[in-house]
């Protein structure tokens, strides 16, 4: 078995331009509470908690760094009445996203960057809380 890549584009790119399965997306609401095709271990709860630190609320500007199709940002911008900027290398990440918040009726509050966490190409104060879950960058 070859080792799995470091590159997010090859380890990614192809899981975020499909559209999961309606089995996967039980499996995800079943074990993570979710269904953003989640790629990571946080569930629902877990994000509720982070939001609630954070104290986010309607004004606010998040931050979700490698937020693959948008989650835990999305949910947040969502749950909180935010504005978030979602942020992953993978472009199939960022359409997947910008689809889903344009489904859930806050692509008014979303903007979709793509970029690296190592890199940002934002100006200083740009947010007001940052977020990120399951990625190293
Ligand atoms: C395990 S996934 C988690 C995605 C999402 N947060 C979730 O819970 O579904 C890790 C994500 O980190 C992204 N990533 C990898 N390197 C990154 C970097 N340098 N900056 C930002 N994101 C990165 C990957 O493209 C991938 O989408």
């Amino acid at each position: 078995m070859s080792p799995a890549s470091n590159d997010p584009n090859e380890r990614f790119s192809d899981r975020y331009a499909a559209s999961a399965a309606a089995a996967l997306i039980e499996a995800e609401l079943e074990v993570l509470g979710t269904d953003y095709q989640a790629n990571g271990y946080t569930t629902r709860a877990e994000a509720d908690e982070i939001g609630d630190r954070l104290d986010l609320r309607s004004g606010s500007r998040l931050l979700d760094l490698g937020s693959g199709c948008g989650f835990p940002g999305l949910y947040l911008a969502q749950r909180h009445g935010c504005s978030v900027t979602t942020l992953d290398p993978v472009a199939s990440g960022a359409s997947a996203s910008a689809r889903r918040s344009d489904r859930d009726g806050i692509g008014d509050r979303h903007l979709a960057v793509i970029g690296s966490g190592g890199d940002l190409p934002f100006r200083r104060h740009a947010f007001d809380a940052v977020v990120h879950v399951d990625v190293m960058c």
